[in-house]
C-alpha cells in the first residue's frame, strides 16, 4: 500500500492541513516539539484507529479543539482506497470509501502500517508479555479470527483465576477449564503455524545486520514444558489444568498455558534479552518488526513503514542496512541531520511549529 495524501484537523499541535506524499521515501525533519511524531501519529491513528505513543484518545486531540478529523487516500495496484476517521466528544466515527462503517473492527487495518520506534528495544529487553503481545497482534493482523479466540481466552483465564484466588470448590472448574482449553488450544495451534515463519524472517533480517554471528529465534510453548503422555494438545492442557489446580489455588493464577508462551533470542547460545548490547537489542526488534512486514507482505497486506528516530543510535552501516531492508513506503521523522543517513530518494518535509514550511526532492 502507498499513502497518497492525508488531511487533517485538531492533531496535536499541528496546523490543520493537507500533505501529499512521496509514494516511497517521506523524510520529516525539523526541531524538537516541531510536530513530526505528532504527523506519524496522524497517519497511524488514520489507519488503526489508535495512537502509539498513548492509549487514551482523547490526548492525541488538540487542545481545546471541538473534534478530530483525518482522512487520507492509499493505493495498492490499481486500487484506490479512501478512509476517514473522526474523534468527536470521545466517539470514534469511521469512513471507507466514503460509507459510514458501523463496526471499527471494519474499518481498523484498513492500512497495514508497521511502526519502528526508539521505545521497540523493549520487546527484546522487556519483559515476556511485551514479545507475545508482538506476536499476538502480528498473527491478528492476518487473522481476524485469532483475535477472536484471544480475547475469549483472556476473558475465561480472569475467571479460572478468580476462582483460584477464592479456593473454589472443584465443581466449579469444570466449565470454564474446557473453554481455556478449548480457546488456548486455537491459539497455540495458530502461533505454531505463524510464528516460525515470522522467527526464521527476523533470523534472517538480524544475520544480515549482524554479519551472520550464530544466531538463533525461538518460539518457547509452554505447554511443551510438560511432558504427560497426552498427544492431542487440548486434551493436554486440560490435564495440566487438573493436576495443577491445589498449586496455582497457592499461587492465585494459572501458571501453564499460551499466556505463558515466549520467543527466546540467542546470539552464540547467550540471551540477547540479558547479554546483549543495546545496539544488538535494538537491532533484534528491528529484525522482529522487518519480519512483522515481511509476514503481512506475504499474505497481501503489504505495509507503510513509520519510523521515529530510530536510526539515532544505529551506526552509520547498520542505519543503511535498515533503508535497504524495508520493503515499502516509509515515513521517518528525525531531529538529526537526516542527509546522507540513507541513499534512499524521496520527499523530504521541514516542520516547524506545527506546520509543513518546506517540501523539497531529497539531492
Ligand atoms: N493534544 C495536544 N494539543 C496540542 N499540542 C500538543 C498536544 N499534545 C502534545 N502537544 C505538543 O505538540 C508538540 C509536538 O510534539 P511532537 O512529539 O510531534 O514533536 P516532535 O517534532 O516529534 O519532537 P521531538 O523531536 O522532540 O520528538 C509538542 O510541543 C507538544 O507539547
Ligand atoms: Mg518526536
Amino acid at each position: 500500500m502507498r499513502l497518497e495524501k492525508i488531511k487533517f484537523e485538531g492533531v496535536r499541535n499541528l496546523v490543520n492541513t493537507e500533505i501529499i506524499f512521496d509514494p516511497a521515501v517521506n523524510y520529516l525533519t525539523g526541531n524538537n516539539g516541531a510536530g513530526k511524531t505528532s504527523i506519524l501519529e496522524a497517519i497511524h491513528f488514520l489507519a488503526v484507529g489508535r495512537s502509539f505513543r498513548t492509549n487514551r484518545d482523547n490526548e492525541i486531540l488538540k487542545f481545546n479543539a471541538p473534534y478530530l478529523k483525518i482522512s487520507g487516500l492509499a493505493r495498492d495496484n490499481n486500487e484506490t482506497y479512501e478512509a476517514e476517521i473522526r474523534l468527536t466528544e470521545g466517539i470514534k466515527t469511521v469512513f471507507l470509501q466514503k460509507q459510514k462503517q458501523d463496526k471499527l473492527s471494519a474499518y481498523l487495518g484498513w492500512l497495514p502500517v508497521v511502526t519502528i520506534l526508539l521505545a521497540d528495544i523493549d520487546l527484546v529487553s522487556g519483559p515476556p508479555d511485551r514479545r507475545r503481545n508482538f506476536i499476538d497482534l502480528a498473527i491478528a493482523k492476518i487473522n481476524k479470527n485469532y483475535l477472536k479466540n484471544l480475547i475469549e481466552y483472556r476473558a475465561v483465564l480472569l475467571q479460572r483465576n478468580k476462582l483460584l484466588q477464592e479456593k473454589a470448590e472443584i465443581a466449579h472448574y469444570e466449565v470454564w477449564e474446557t473453554e481455556l482449553a478449548k480457546y488456548g488450544h486455537e491459539i497455540i495451534k495458530e502461533r505454531r503455524i505463524i510464528v516460525p515463519i515470522l522467527l526464521a524472517s527476523a533470523q534472517k533480517f538480524y544475520a544480515v545486520f549482524m554479519q551472520n554471528r550464530d544466531i538463533s529465534f525461538e518460539y518457547k510453548v509452554n505447554l511443551d514444558n510438560y511432558d504427560i503422555k497426552i498427544s492431542n494438545e487440548q486434551e493436554k492442557f486440560l490435564e495440566l489444568l487438573k493436576i495443577n489446580r491445589a498449586k496455582e489455588q497457592e499461587l492465585g493464577h494459572t501458571i501453564i498455558g499460551p499466556h505463558r508462551d515466549d520467543i527466546i533470542i540467542k546470539e552464540k547460545a547467550l540471551a540477547v534479552r540479558k547479554f546483549g548490547s543495546e545496539g544488538e537489542q535494538r537491532l533484534a526488534a528491528l529484525s522482529l518488526k522487518l519480519a512483522e512486514s515481511e509476514l503481512l507482505s506475504q499474505n497481501n497486506r503489504r505495509p507503510i513503514f513509520l519510523l521515529d528516530e530510530v536510526a539515532s543510535e544505529l551506526d552509520s552501516t547498520n542505519t543503511q542496512k535498515l533503508f535497504e531492508l524495508i520493503q515499502g513506503q516509509f515515513f521517518y521523522a528525525t531531529a538529526k541531520e537526516f542527509k546522507n543517513i540513507s541513499n534512499r530518494n524521496g520527499k523530504v518535509f521541514y516542520v516547524e511549529k506545527g506546520q509543513i514550511t518546506k517540501t523539497e526532492a531529497t539531492w
